[in-house]
Formats: C-alpha cells, structure tokens, sequence
C-alpha cells in the first residue's frame, strides 16, 4: 500500500488511533465522516478500546482490516507498524485518552498506537476525551502542553454532559467537527507557495569581549510573524538577534549577534524567498573598534567611537532579485509621517508602524498595535495580541503581492 500522490486535495490518508475511552463508540461515526470528505481511513486500536468497539465494526466501515497488536503476525504481514505509520498523511488519535497522552508524552514504544506515533513523520492530532477532573488535573495539563510544544496538534476537547454524569471540559470533539477539522487541515492556506525571510529581536554589537550594547527588544512580534506565516503554509526563514524565545514548529531559524551578522544572514538567503520582513530592532551604531581584552576603568570618563550599521532593510529592498520588502517603524511620536518617509526612503513595499511610546503596547510586551501603510492604502490594525496581530498582517501582505503580480 503506497502513499496517496493524487492531487486531490481530499484523497490523504489518515490513520485514526482509537483509544479505550468510552467516547470510542463515536470513531465509527467518525470514519464515515471522514470517508465522506474523501479521506482514505485506517484504524489502529488499543486493546483497551476493543471493550467499547469491535474491530470488525471499524474494519466493515473503514474497509480494511484493523490493528490493534504491535507484534502480530498476521497484521505485520499485510502492514506493519512502520509502514502504517509511513503510510499515514495524518494521525488523529481519537479518542486520546488521559493514560494515552500520558503514554504518548512519555515517548511509549509498548503497543502499537504509541509506538505509532513515535514513528510517524505525519502530523499528529490528539483530541483528548475524559472526565472533566482527569483532564484539569495539573499532569494531564503538563502533558497536553509538553505535547503541543512538540508540534503535536490538540483538537478540542469539548464541554457539556458526560458519560459519568459529570458537566465540564473532556468530551470528544464530535466526529463531524474533527473530520471538518481534517478537511480545513489540508486545504490550501493563504501563503501556501510563499517562501518569507524575517529579522527578530535585537542585535548586540560588541564593545569587548565582555560587554555590548543592545536594546530591549523581546522578539515577540517577529516569532508570532513567523509562527503566524508557517500555519498560513509559507516557508520560513527567521533571522534572529539573541532572545528567549523557542522557535515555531516549522521554521527554519539562524541565530545571529551583530548586525553585520545578521545582514550576512539575510543576504545568504535572500534569493530563496520572495518576502522579507525587516522586524528586528537592529542597533544604528556599533563600536568602531572591539577591544580584544576586557577594558578596563582607568578614568572618570570614557568616549566610545561609534559607526553606523548597515541598513538591513534598505539593502533587501535595492537587491536583484528584490523580495516583496515590509519594514517596521518604532516611533514615540508623530507615527504616521515618520513611517511614510521611511516607506519612500527605504523604497518599500509596504511599512508597519506602531507607536511604542506606551508600556503596553510594541517593544517587549505581548500586545502591539499596527498603522500598516502601501503606495496608495494604508489600514489600522487595531492592539491585540502579536499572534493574532501576525495574522492580520500577513493577510494584508498576502492581498498586497497578490496585487503586485496581478499587476494592480
Ligand atoms: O530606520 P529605522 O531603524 O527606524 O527603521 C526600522 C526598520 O528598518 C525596521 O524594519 C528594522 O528592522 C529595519 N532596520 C534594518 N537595519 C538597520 C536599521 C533598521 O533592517 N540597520
């Protein structure tokens, strides 16, 4: 059994892992859900999962024989583990357990969902049903979040009645959601196709081999930039100065120190993409000479010789090949005028400004506001967090470069 290679955005495999939960008895529904969407559906089941469900029932809906052994001979002969999980485009494990995502989290290899999901390459979904108790208790909640730190996907759950008469949060997403979920999972995104460049957080320049000189930028906005434009399909590349931050799944990240470091970086990239988004607050100035040793204080005062950096951005935005080039403006005051002449002067595509003259908003926190400026529009994005805010962005970006090669 090859992988699916029709384009056909619906013909992927999905390989259903059902848990022993009593919310089992839904998967069956589940696969003809999914059938009906146009998927190719497989089942693996625990053992656990065979005292709510019959295999037989799974095997007649999904029309293949269903695994539920590790180590079964008969089942490794038709297709085994490895190749079930080759086989897969995603895993959606439903219902996923508290023992599953526990299991799961663990990095289990002892039955055959887990070790499934060990050896897959394809996205995993976890849609966790249980007891409303079970799934607030603070170890589920480390596991669920270990796990999505790991990429892994968590759909639902929901909320409402339950099977032990209990209301609140465990039930299982119901088929019909998950299999729209799937559906929407492999539709095309709105920068699928698109490849972006971006600079994060500050730069450091050097003033010896102990000290520098820097600025308080966090980062934030141009990590949820690139988390926002990897869930939108684009490919991404994020230069970044030093912070703490973890990278979004899917990104590919080059950590830099100096400016010039990070013009290098850009430029060795440059040519791959055709979006680049100048977001770091790179430092102006760098000290003229580094001094080898540590300096030390000899009088009341001290001058440091100070150069101007490269402009990163004004040097993306006059290459050939030239990206679609978007700038950032940080101001305290008089915004609008001053984005508009770094637009011209920088010869950009596009500017986003905002105004960091308040503690709430821009530099270091985690919600920002944004006057998005072009040749003939500009549009208010009003303070939300940076994800969302990412969001908003790149869909103006989006609509922009398509116009642009539309020749609007
Ligand atoms: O000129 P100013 O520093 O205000 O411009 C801000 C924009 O320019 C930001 O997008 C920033 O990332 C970019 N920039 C740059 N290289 C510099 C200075 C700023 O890429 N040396």
């Amino acid at each position: 059994m090859s992988k699916n290679t029709s384009n056909n955005q619906t013909s992927k495999n999905i390989l259903l892992a059902i848990g022993g939960g009593i919310a089992a008895y839904k998967s069956a529904d589940l696969i003809r859900r999914l059938k009906e969407r146009g998927f190719d559906v497989r089942v693996v089941m625990s053992q656990s999962a065979k005292e709510f469900i019959t295999p037989l029932t799974l095997q007649a809906l999904s029309g293949y024989p269903v695994a539920s052994d590790l180590l079964d001979t008969a089942a490794e002969a038709a297709m085994g583990h490895i190749e079930l999980a080759k086989w897969a485009d995603l895993v959606v494990v439903a219902p996923a357990t508290a023992n599953l995502i526990a299991r799961i989290n663990a990095g289990m290899a002892d039955e055959l969902i887990t070790t499934t999901c060990l050896a897959t390459e394809a996205p995993v979904v976890i849609c966790p049903a249980m007891n409303r108790q079970m799934y607030r208790s603070q170890v589920t909640q480390e596991n669920l979040s270990n796990l999505l730190k790991r990429d892994i996907i968590i759909w639902g759950p929901g909320s409402g009645s339950q099977a032990c008469g209990d209301i609140g949060p465990g039930r299982m997403l119901e088929p019909t959601d998950i299999a729209d979920r799937t559906l929407q999972f492999f539709a095309p995104k709105l920068l699928t196709g698109q490849s972006l460049l971006l600079t994060a957080g500050p730069t450091r320049e050097a003033i010896d081999p102990v000290r520098y000189i820097s600025n308080h930028s966090s980062g934030k906005m141009g990590f949820a930039i690139a988390k926002a434009a990897a869930d939108m399909g684009a490919k991404v590349t994020l230069v970044s100065g030093p912070v703490n931050l973890t990278t979004p799944a899917g990104v590919n990240r080059v950590d830099v120190q100096s400016t010039q470091d990070m013009l290098d970086a850009v430029m060795a990239n440059v040519e791959e993409h055709n979006i680049f988004i100048g977001c770091a607050a790179v430092a102006d100035y760098r000290v003229a000479e580094i001094a080898d040793e540590k300096i030390k204080k000899s009088s009341t005062d001290m001058q440091l010789a100070l150069v101007r950096n490269p402009d990163i951005l004004a040097t993306v935005a006059s290459h050939t090949p030239r990206p679609f080039t978007i700038g950032f403006a940080a101001e305290t005051q008089d915004v609008e005028h001053y984005a508009k002449d770094k637009l011209v002067r920088k010869k950009l595509d596009m500017i986003a400004a905002n105004d960091v003259s308040s503690p709430e908003l821009g530099f270091n926190a985690d919600s920002n506001a944004l006057k998005v400026i072009w040749g003939d529009g500009q549009q208010d994005l009003p303070a939300t967090d940076k994800q969302t805010l990412a969001k908003q962005l790149l869909t103006l970006i989006a609509k922009q470069l398509a116009n642009k090669q539309d020749g609007k």
